[in-house]
């Protein structure tokens, strides 16, 4: 098979660039490791930037965005205490809109075969050639049989594990990374959200996140460190230290349910440069992994998305090689402003195993100082919103 973009991983990033190329002409094809179930059942982000809605506007896909997501004006960092609501609509002139990963990644994967987008699940063992090379490949094994597609790019939207970012030579690239003492460990539940805004809790016994999908489904976080098994937190052991962390006034209005999904994941920040290597587009995480406070990851591979659409359809619809050029230093302008923005709120949000009385007067003096001080919740707001592309 031949094709102008060979886009390795269904996943939102994978999913989003097959149809924003399609929907400007560029042929493309997806091809992805998993099962549609598999890929819908990862319960992940649950907060979208401005910058993710507009792209599903764009492709005419937002109907059940729009009709189902949940418009928030602010949220709220917690000291233990108190609430400091950050009024982002008032700082920023804009919103965030709850709805899941899952629900963006079914709305994209539902329209592709409408909009004559083919995505290729259950590939296996998939490699890619040449990318130093104008004719790059990608081979994989579906239902038994080789099959190889030929492209002019190969676009890496294939998670921080998957096999795009490892195919570029070493030397070439450079890593940053930083790994978290502690995971997150998240539960899922069919019950009311305790409050109409996201809570971000700094307490004494470690990190808490009140987050949700709907009115009647609730999402919540814990730190917990990385020797931690997920068998050793039943339900209510769970929600009776979420009511702890998030404080009295949350707790009361918390109401407690069966989980539907408990996992822990790792807290990660990393970032490979180059973005391009020859005929090689890095988006997503298959590029750069951010701890999730913050809730950038999903935002930003929709932003990489962005800059690679464009310079991809620069290339095939006005010959415009220096658009692809300059795709990774775009990339990684927004990339590097996110990283710091995750790190910061992470550190301001966990309790560090090695951080001693000068760390934690730091944190609170640094949540007091932003509870005073307008500028401080603008540039908070501004981050979380999501910087301009
Ligand atoms: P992915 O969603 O990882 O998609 C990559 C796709 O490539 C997958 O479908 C995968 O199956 C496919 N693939 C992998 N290997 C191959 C292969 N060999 N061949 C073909 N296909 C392959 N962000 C937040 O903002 N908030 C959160 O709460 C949050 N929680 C997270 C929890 C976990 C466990 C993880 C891993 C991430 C979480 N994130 C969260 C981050 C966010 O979900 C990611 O940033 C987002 O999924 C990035 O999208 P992506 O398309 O780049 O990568
Ligand atoms: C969610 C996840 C996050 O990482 C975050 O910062 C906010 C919300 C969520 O899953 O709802």
């Amino acid at each position: 098979m031949d094709t102008r973009v060979a886009i390795i991983g269904a996943g939102p990033a994978g999913l989003l660039l097959g149809h924003l190329l399609k929907a400007e002409g560029v042929d493309c094809v997806v091809i992805e490791r998993q099962t549609p179930d598999y890929v819908l059942s990862r319960i992940r982000a649950g907060v979208l930037e401005q910058i993710t809605v507009g792209l599903m506007e764009r492709l005419g896909l937002d109907a059940r965005l729009k009709a189902e997501g949940l418009v928030e004006e602010g949220f709220n960092l917690a000291d233990g205490e108190r609430l400091i609501r950050i009024d982002v609509a008032k700082f920023t002139g804009k919103t965030v809109t709850v709805y899941g990963q899952t629900e963006i990644t079914r709305d994209l994967m539902d329209a592709a075969p409408a909009r004559g987008l083919e995505v290729i699940y259950g590939a296996e063992d998939v490699a890619l050639h040449d990318i130093d090379s104008d004719a790059p490949s990608v081979t994989f094994r579906k239902d038994g049989r080789e099959a190889r597609v030929t492209a002019r790019f190969i676009a890496g939207c294939d998670g921080f594990h998957g096999p795009s970012r490892k195919a570029i030579p070493a030397g070439v690239g450079r890593e940053y990374e930083r790994v978290y003492p502690f995971g997150w460990l998240g539960i899922l539940a069919d019950v009311p959200p305790c409050n109409p805004e996201l809570i971000y809790a700094n307490h004494e016994r470690g990190f808490a996140l009140a987050s949700m999908r709907s009115h009647t489904r609730s999402r919540y976080y814990i730190d917990v460190p990385l020797t931690e098994k997920i068998e050793d937190w039943s339900d209510a052991r769970l929600w009776d230290e979420l009511a702890v962390r998030l404080g009295p006034e949350a707790a009361a209005n918390m109401t407690r349910g069966p989980s539907i999904e408990k996992s822990i994941a790792p807290l990660r920040s990393y970032v490979f440069e180059p973005m391009r290597h020859g005929s090689l587009l890095l988006c997503g995480d298959a590029a750069h992994i951010v701890p999730p406070t913050g809730a950038k990851g999903l935002n930003l591979a929709a932003s990489d998305v962005h800059y690679a659409a464009e310079a991809l359809t620069g290339c095939f619809r006005r010959s415009d090689n220096d658009a692809v050029a300059a795709y990774s230093a775009r990339a990684l302008a927004r990339v590097w402003k996110c990283e710091r923005f995750s790190w910061t709120l992470t550190k301001l949000m966990h309790r560090f195993p090695d951080d001693g009385p000068f760390e934690r007067a730091m944190q609170v003096a640094e949540l007091d100082y932003i509870a005073s001080s307008d500028a401080a919740q603008a540039s908070i707001a501004e981050n979380y919103v999501g910087l301009p592309v």
